[in-house]
């Protein structure tokens, strides 16, 4: 694991006023060190079980076996879950794996299974993967931790009838369900049916999860090492753990950061991978900054509504997108790259006989060089930003990734003054849905909601 934090762009030297000063870093030192003494109590207290994943290798062999004794049988593997449930292992397959996996032949996936995920209730969507998919050479591992959510148990209800037609009784091996160790809905037909489960620990949030069988097992139905994955998030961990100095510890930085430029109105936050395998930890990211840091607060006796919008980009694709705005649009952003110094493919530009400066170069340096540019362009036009690097993705490059950005999410709590680990938004939301789905105990839901709509008469042009 070799992971760097380089935020010399974030800083007033180079950026001015729309930077975070030396004063200013310092001067939040104290309240650095007490949010890592924070997260480290509620670590001890039993409140923060994503900070014990990187540790559980037991699970790790089990879920490896499991992922041995599917590959010899099935072609496919289905996620169903959504939110938490299902961006992690988006993110993983991205990182890991062949760009095009699903689409290469089963010899050059080694034997190892096809990786889909679809993690909305769109119909064109679902039953458009029902079309494709053989259903008799199919796994599905439905991943909820309320073990309740309407868009899983709804997609995995559609599957599961197309599924019993298939594979009549034998249905229940084609299930892996990863759940509450005790309750909800998937749990209790897990014992009924006797199908194979796997427990998302209590003390773990969906969208802190995919360290957890959550994330893992599809990783290694796809044959991704997810021994390697666990053992880069540990030593992140370690280096986290180890640093005395708040300031020599990089999750503690990123959220120090973060939390200076949101003071100052950089109330955006862009991640901004130069590479598309990078690209889905952007989307897994977003979820985990949103949902943990967007919260109304009444920590100090008032009111308030806190939380910096993360945003996704993708470079160099997004540099005719989305550069022109965070280069001359309102100062309200702090762009993050995510940056690998090598790519596992090349793809040589060919002298092709035209005399031109691209030829004899390489996709790899032309979007180095796009990178490097807009870096550079972004903080000459006083635009905070900083960069994740890595040299190359690997799996201990990304566990580490993705751990450090779960820690430094957990101080950005603590600096925020908020709970990074409730989602009373989402609940909100989930209610709603079953008020209006017509589930018993959400009447009032309904009622609600359908009271509040009818207060408006509707303006249509
Ligand atoms: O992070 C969270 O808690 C949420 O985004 C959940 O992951 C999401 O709502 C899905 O919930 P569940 O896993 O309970 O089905």
């Amino acid at each position: 694991m070799n992971i760097k934090l380089n935020y010399t762009y974030a800083l007033s030297d180079v950026v001015g006023e729309h930077g975070v000063s030396p004063e200013e870093l310092s001067a939040l030192k104290d309240r650095l060190a007490d949010a890592k003494k924070a997260v480290a109590q509620k670590k001890t207290d039993g409140k923060l079980g994503f900070m014990e994943l990187p540790y559980k290798t037991d699970e790790t062999a089990k879920i490896k076996r499991l992922a041995a004794k599917m590959k010899g049988r099935f072609e496919n593997f289905v996620v169903v879950g959504i939110g938490g449930s299902a961006l992690g292992n988006i993110a993983l397959q991205g990182a890991l794996r062949h760009p095009y996996w699903n689409l290469l032949d089963k010899k050059s996936r080694q034997g190892w299974m096809r990786i889909f995920v679809p993690d909305n209730v769109d119909p064109e969507f679902v039953k458009g993967l029902s079309d494709v998919i053989d259903f008799r050479k199919t796994a599905f591992n439905v991943i909820s931790k309320s073990g309740t959510t309407a868009e899983g148990l709804a997609n995995f209800f559609f599957f599961k009838k197309m599924l019993e037609a298939k594979a009549g009784k034998k249905y229940r091996d084609h299930l892996i369900f990863t759940t509450d160790a005790k309750k909800g809905f998937l749990r209790d037909i897990s014992n009924k049916e006797g199908i194979t489960s796997f427990d998302i620990p209590v003390n773990v949030g969906g969208r802190f999860s995919v360290l957890s069988p959550v994330g893992l097992i599809s990783a290694a139905a796809s044959g991704i090492k997810i021994e390697r994955i666990l053992a880069g998030a540990r030593a992140m961990d370690e280096k986290c753990a180890a640093s005395a100095d708040a300031l020599g510890d990089p999750a503690a930085v990123f959220a120090a950061l973060n939390y200076l430029l949101y003071q100052k109105g950089k109330r955006i936050c862009v991640m901004f991978p130069y590479s598309n395998a990078l690209y889905p930890m952007a989307d897994w990211f977003r979820q985990l900054w949103a949902e943990s840091l967007g919260k109304k607060s009444n920590a100090r006796g008032e009111t308030v509504n806190v939380g910096p919008t993360p945003v996704k980009a993708l470079g160099a694709t997004d540099q005719h997108s989305q550069v022109q705005l965070y280069i001359e649009g309102p100062y309200d952003k702090i762009v993050v790259f995510l940056s690998a110094g090598l790519f596992r493919k090349t793809a040589p530009i060919p002298k092709v006989g035209y005399s031109h400066y691209l030829e004899g170069r390489s996709l790899a340096e032309l979007i180095k060089c796009e990178e490097d540019a807009t870096r550079n362009a972004l903080a000459k036009e006083k635009r905070p930003n900083m960069t994740i690097e890595i040299p190359t993705i690997d799996e201990e490059n990304i566990g580490g990734i993705l751990y450090m950005l779960e820690l430094a999410t957990a101080y950005a709590g603590e600096l925020f003054d908020i709970n990074a680990f409730d989602q009373p938004g989402v609940e909100l939301g989930k209610q709603l849905t079953y008020g209006l789905m017509g589930r018993a105990g959400f009447e009032t839901q309904k009622k609600d909601i359908e009271e509040f709509k009818n207060r408006f008469p509707q303006k249509i042009v």
